[in-house]
Order: structure tokens, then sequence, then C-alpha cells
């Protein structure tokens, strides 16, 4: 199928076009960011919100499916930045189905749609009634009815982890920071490397950024127009047993500060999904969380790494 992959650079997108390309799609790719395309796939700059751009290229590419993963995605920066997550994450949401009639779209929406649920009715299921309680989660709720009313396809995501994700998250931020200090504790002569964190009690459904491309993969196939699908790993962690597993990872000796500014207004204590209409098509989480935090380790820690000093 000719495959349309939106938001292309950024970290599923990285990780999905080479799975649907091994798969013997023909892959397609917008970016909002100038950059290197990925071999054997087509990827073109522009911005979703520049509707006649976005119309010309679409039309260009012709595609059968789209998967529309294009969008801002930090939940703690969305209070500050109201109506550029707006803009780009309902009206862009709008734009795309515009320029794709006739496609089927899959859309990349969020665990956050469903807002604070009591841990007595978690893991939670599809048909729960969304309730968000941060502008991200309001946007993704928003865009999703969108998505809906033409037939397309919604994937809640919880949180995808791995190799790849900006350090403005939780993990990686914490690897970036870790890396930056590896082996510079002996000659500065402090004891250990100190990291700056936030809410650590919040407990999250990881799934590995490979399991994840997997989940969507099949959806591209698969998935039934007008549904709606839970992607979690089955386990729920809190971010201080992530953190603690990624220090193990590391070997290091660490102090950890808790830092205002990375505390949010509101934070979901759990998030944790019911994926089993997922798994009915035959999805399984393969990798872990482990497995997720050494990957990401090992990118963090690599030479070449950019993200060291911007955690
Ligand atoms: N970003 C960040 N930085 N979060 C921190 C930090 C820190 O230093 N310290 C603790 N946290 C806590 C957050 O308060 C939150 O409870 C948890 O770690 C996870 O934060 P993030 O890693 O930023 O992810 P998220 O859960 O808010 O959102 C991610 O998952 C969603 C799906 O569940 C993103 O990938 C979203 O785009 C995605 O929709």
């Amino acid at each position: 199928m000719r495959v349309l992959i939106t938001g292309i650079s950024g970290f599923l997108g990285r990780h999905l076009a080479p799975k649907l390309l091994a798969e013997g799609h023909e892959v397609f790719g917008i970016r909002l960011d100038e950059g290197e395309a990925l071999e054997g796939v087509v990827e073109r700059q522009v911005d979703i919100l520049n509707v006649p751009d976005l119309n010309l290229v679409v039309a260009d590419f012709s595609p059968e499916v789209v998967v529309h993963l294009a969008g801002l995605s930090h939940v703690g920066r969305s209070w500050d930045q109201m109506p550029q997550y707006f803009a780009v994450n309902v009206l862009g949401v709008e734009n795309v189905l515009a320029a794709a009639t006739g496609a089927k779209v899959i859309f990349a929406s969020s665990s956050e749609v469903y807002g604070s649920v009591p841990p007595e009715q978690q893991p939670i299921l599809e048909s729960r009634r969304p309730a968000p309680r941060n502008p991200y989660g309001l946007t993704k709720a928003a865009s999703e009815r969108l998505i809906l009313a033409a037939g397309g396809i919604v994937v809640r995501t919880f949180n995808l982890i791995g190799p790849g994700q900006e350090t403005i998250f939780s993990l990686p931020s914490f690897a970036a920071q870790l890396a930056g200090q590896r082996g510079q504790t002996g000659r500065t002569g402090a004891d250990s490397a100190v990291i700056k964190v936030g809410n650590l009690e919040a407990k999250r459904d990881f799934v590995h950024v490979s399991d994840g491309a997997d989940a969507y993969a099949i959806l591209v196939e698969h998935g039934e127009p007008g549904g709606i699908y839970n992607l979690g790993g089955g386990r729920p962690a809190s971010i201080r047993e992530a953190l603690d597993r990624l220090i193990e990872i590391t070997g290091q000796t660490v102090s950890i500060e808790i830092d205002s500014e990375r505390l949010r207004p509101i934070d979901i204590p759990l998030l944790w999904a019911d994926a089993s209409k997922l798994k009915g098509l035959g999805w399984r989480p393969r990798l872990g969380l482990t497995r997720a935090l050494e990957d990401l380790w090992q990118a963090a820690s690599a030479p070449s790494s950019e993200a060291r000093n911007s955690a």
C-alpha cells in the first residue's frame, strides 16, 4: 500500500517507516524540520497548518493510508503553549483529513484523553468516556472526534519509550543527564551524579517504541475504520521504578534532586491500558521496559549523542 506518515522525523515515525518498508509498503513522509530522508522513503518538508502546500504534497503522494503522527506531544508544555497545541493538534488534524480524503487515516491519540481514572477502574478500556485533565489531552480528545467522524482510526497510545525520544520527556531526560556526567564524578571530586527530576510517583504503562511501531503497522493493514485501540504494555511502572532500573543499567551512583520547574499543575497518577482489542489483531509487546531502558541508555551514552546537554 502507499502509506504517508506525517511527522515522519519524530520518535515513532523513525521506527515505523522501516517496518512498513520491510513489509513491502511504499512509504512517504512529511516533516516540519529539515533533514535527511530515510533510505527508501520520499520525504517532503511541509507544515500541516499550511493548507495549500499540504494539499499539494498529499495529492502528489496520493496515499491509500495516512498515519498521522505529527503534533505537539509534551503534556507539561501544553499549559504554556495552549494556542499552538490547539492549532497543531486540532486544526492540523482537520487539515490532514481534508487533504487525505479517501485514504484510511490512523491517528496517534494519547492515553491522556482518559484523565484521572480511579485505580480500581484500571486497566482502562476503550469504551471509557474521555475526560482529559490538561490542554494536551483536550486537544487529543477534540481531534479524536474529528477523526472518528471521518471514519478514521484512533490509537490511544500510552507511553512509548526507547531510543530517539526527545529529552523533554522524563526518561530520555534522565538518561541524557546521566550520560552527561558519566565518568566525571571521580574527576570533579563529586561522589555521585546529580539529576533533576519532577514527580516520580506517577505510574505509566510503558511500551518499547519498536513494539509501538509494530502495533501501528498491524493497524495499517487490519485496523477497523471508526475503531479505537489502546496501545499499552500491560503492566504499569512508576517513574521512580523506571528511573531506578535506568540507574542500575548505567552502574552510576546518583543523587536525585526535585526541580519544581518539572512539576505539573496536574499530573495523572496512573494510566494503565487494557490493550485486549489490539492483541485481538495479533499484536504483542515483545521487548518490555528493561529492554527499552537499555536501548535508551545505549543511544544516550553513544559518543555521537547530541541530546546530552539539553536535558
Ligand atoms: N517530562 C518530564 N521530565 N516528566 C517528568 C520528569 C521530568 O524531569 N520527572 C518526572 N516526570 C513525570 C511527569 O510528571 C509524568 O508524570 C511522567 O514523568 C511522564 O512524563 P513524560 O515522560 O513527559 O510523559 P507523559 O506521560 O507526560 O506523556 C507521554 O506519554 C503520553 C501517553 O501516555 C508523551 O509521549 C505524550 O505525548 C503521550 O501522549
